[in-house]
């Protein structure tokens, strides 16, 4: 979704903004632009559409300067064109704002604003924002901001420059996520520290309702109270590698490709053979009212829910813990059973989705404990939550998650094992399954060495208008989430189901013009899920069977077979889920998409 940079400094800052929107262009954007203050005067350039084109526009101008906001939009209030893109200028063309999120009561602002004889270019709420502010403005850009902000309601991360005030930039937020970078005597303000990542590892979270004002001298907090807060700088652990695609066409073939190595880091430390159990740092004190709980509760959005449908399944299994399931955007508004009794896991790769953030603020609300599993280190998500387990899966630059979900279902199995140990599950048993556990790298690894016949199956079915996944136990999400990859970034129809349910219904839709994939490794469920693939070919569909190598049989009933080696049935949907990304991902790219930036998709969803 939408994106920020912001640089103060000695130097032209208009290369280092337009690098931070560059590396902020994974985050999904339909235009994009800058302001740059120029001798007590804002100038903007903007455009629709790609970066590129923006870069070509600033490159014409030549225009440079001290200090500079920059910004991609993901339209919400207006469509994507070029007056709507961001920076705003007010109407007197003093202030300029960038912003992420949404001001919920804009509407009667902009009324009252235009009372005030304030006249208005665009639709958006942005932009009755900025003239909020340089309706308040006395002088003092902080001040105006803050009382701006005041009366606002919604979300919001803002950056503001006033033409009259140079050499500063004012940034707020409350919800999107926000920081400051320092890097000697110059100094950021991003969205994401992917954007200033190449500047700067050292960086100061902003906390929601804080204001910083970064200026030549240093960045200065101050609270909703105007009161000077002292922050801790944190050292960003991610390297400049990690967001560079390291070879690789694309993030999301490198980010498949890491999964080897990413299963390792959200492994590490964490298995104990000894006792054939997990160890969970930043659960152990959770664990007990996890075991009391009278709910315990998985909510997450996207793939992130595919993941938590698989930890209901393992706690479950392993640990025979009761869990529910839920969508975070349905979970917060359904009233559900919550009291002080109640656990609620949020799963997020981002740790920013807007809709899984409001519903673990709404459990907490109510009582409940909140913990987390995320991948990035002090994202709301992370600081909002009690306590928590992060997968250090690395940035995930591709919209569509690979290396997340398969590090996101191994905390989950740790997790169930360390429940299960403390329950039913003997010592020998856990012993197995931990020794189990550490050779999943290898064997995902040699899944991904096996992509040759994947694209082979891909070349076949690009052109296919509608794809069925189906799975059973552990592997109907799989089959969910392969469906969803393939229809994120192919924009081919794809559904997932539970492989016996398509005689009530999918099966209708079976002809010879319909692939289905389904997941059918040799489990318990095998000799039925044989049978749904018998009902499938009945109806002349094309069959593309994920099976457990050496199975002759399946060979003979399905038209096309990728192996994959034979694990413990808890491990499948990390392993099953390889070829379908693989396959997604060559499908996408025959059909000539843009697999790491699909259209109208967002990596980080923090619009409600
Ligand atoms: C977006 C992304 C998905 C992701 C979902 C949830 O839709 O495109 O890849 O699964 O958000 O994101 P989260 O960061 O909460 O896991």
């Amino acid at each position: 979704m939408c994106g920020i940079v912001g640089y103060v400094g000695k130097k032209n800052g208009v290369p280092m903004v337009m690098n931070g929107l560059r590396r902020l262009e994974y985050r999904g954007y339909d235009s994009a632009g800058i302001s740059v203050q120029i001798d007590g005067k804002l100038e903007v350039t903007k455009q629709k559409g790609k970066i590129e084109l923006l870069d070509r526009a600033i490159t014409k101008s030549g225009i440079r300067g001290e200090v500079v906001i920059g910004h991609t939009r993901w339209a919400t209030h207006g469509v994507p064109n070029k007056k709507n893109a961001h920076p705003h200028l007010s109407s007197d063309g003093n202030i300029a704002l960038v912003h992420n999120g949404i001001i919920e009561n804009y509407k009667s602002l902009r009324k009252y604003l235009q009372k005030e004889n304030i006249k208005f270019k665009t639709k958006t709420d942005s932009e009755v924002l900025v003239n909020l502010i340089e309706h308040l403005y006395r002088g003092n850009l902080e001040e105006a901001v803050a009382e701006a902000t005041s009366r606002i309601i919604g979300s919001y991360a803002i950056a503001v420059m006033a033409g009259s005030e140079p050499g500063k930039i004012v940034a707020t937020r409350f919800g999107p996520p926000l920081i400051a970078g320092l890097a000697g005597d110059e100094f950021y303000i991003a969205s994401d520290v992917a954007a200033i990542l190449e500047f700067t590892k050292d960086v100061i979270y902003i906390d929601d309702g804080e204001l910083a004002i970064v200026t030549g001298d240093g960045v200065k907090i101050i609270d909703s109270n105007n009161l000077p807060v002292t922050k801790e700088v944190k050292k960003i652990l991610w390297d400049i590698g990690s967001i560079e695609k390291g070879g690789y066409e694309h993030f999301m073939l490198k980010e498949i490709n890491e999964q080897c190595e990413t299963l390792r880091d959200a492994m590490r430390g964490r298995l104990d053979p000894k006792n054939g159990t997990a160890k969970l740092g930043g659960l152990l004190d959770y664990v007990h009212t996890i075991e009391s709980a009278s709910q315990f509760y998985i909510t997450a959005c996207g793939t992130s829910y595919h993941a938590a449908m698989i930890g209901e399944s393992v706690i479950e299994s392993m640990a025979g813990i009761p869990v529910e399931v839920e969508y975070a955007s349905e979970f917060r508004y359904k009233d559900p059973i919550i009291d002080q009794n109640t656990v609620v896991l949020a799963i997020s790769q981002s740790g920013e989705t807007a809709d899984t953030l409001a519903a673990i603020k709404m459990a907490k609300k109510k009582g409940a404990t909140v913990l987390g599993i995320c991948n990035v280190v002090g994202s709301s998500i992370a600081r909002e939550t009690d306590g928590g387990v992060y997968i250090h899966a690395g940035p995930e630059i591709g919209v569509a998650s690979t290396k997340a979900f398969t590090s996101q279902v191994t905390v989950l199995i740790l997790l169930a094992q360390l429940l299960g140990r403390r329950k039913n599950l003997t010592l020998a048993s856990g012993k197995k399954f931990v020794s189990d556990m550490s050779r999943l790298p290898d064997i995902v690894q040699s899944v991904l060495d096996s992509s040759g016949l994947i694209k082979k199956i891909a070349e076949k079915f690009k052109h296919a208008d509608n794809f069925l996944y189906l799975g059973r136990g552990f592997n109907y999400p799989v089959a969910l989430e392969g469906a969803l990859k393939l229809k994120e970034i192919s924009y081919i129809h794809a559904e997932g189901y539970p492989a016996a349910e398509i005689k009530h219904g999918p099966i209708a839709l079976i002809d010879e013009k319909m692939p289905v994939v389904v997941i059918a490794p040799q489990d318990k469920t095998y000799d039925k899920v044989i049978n749904n693939i018998e009902q499938v070919k009945a109806r002349n569909g094309s069959v593309i069977a994920i099976a457990t190598e050496g199975d002759k049989e399946i060979g003979k009933i399905a038209d096309w077979v990728i192996p994959i080696p034979k694990v413990e049935s808890h491990f499948l949907p990390i392993v099953a889920v390889i070829p379908l990304q693989l396959l997604a991902y060559y499908i996408a790219i025959l059909r000539g998409c843009n697999v790491d930036q699909p259209r109208n998709l967002a990596k980080s969803v923090t619009v409600e």
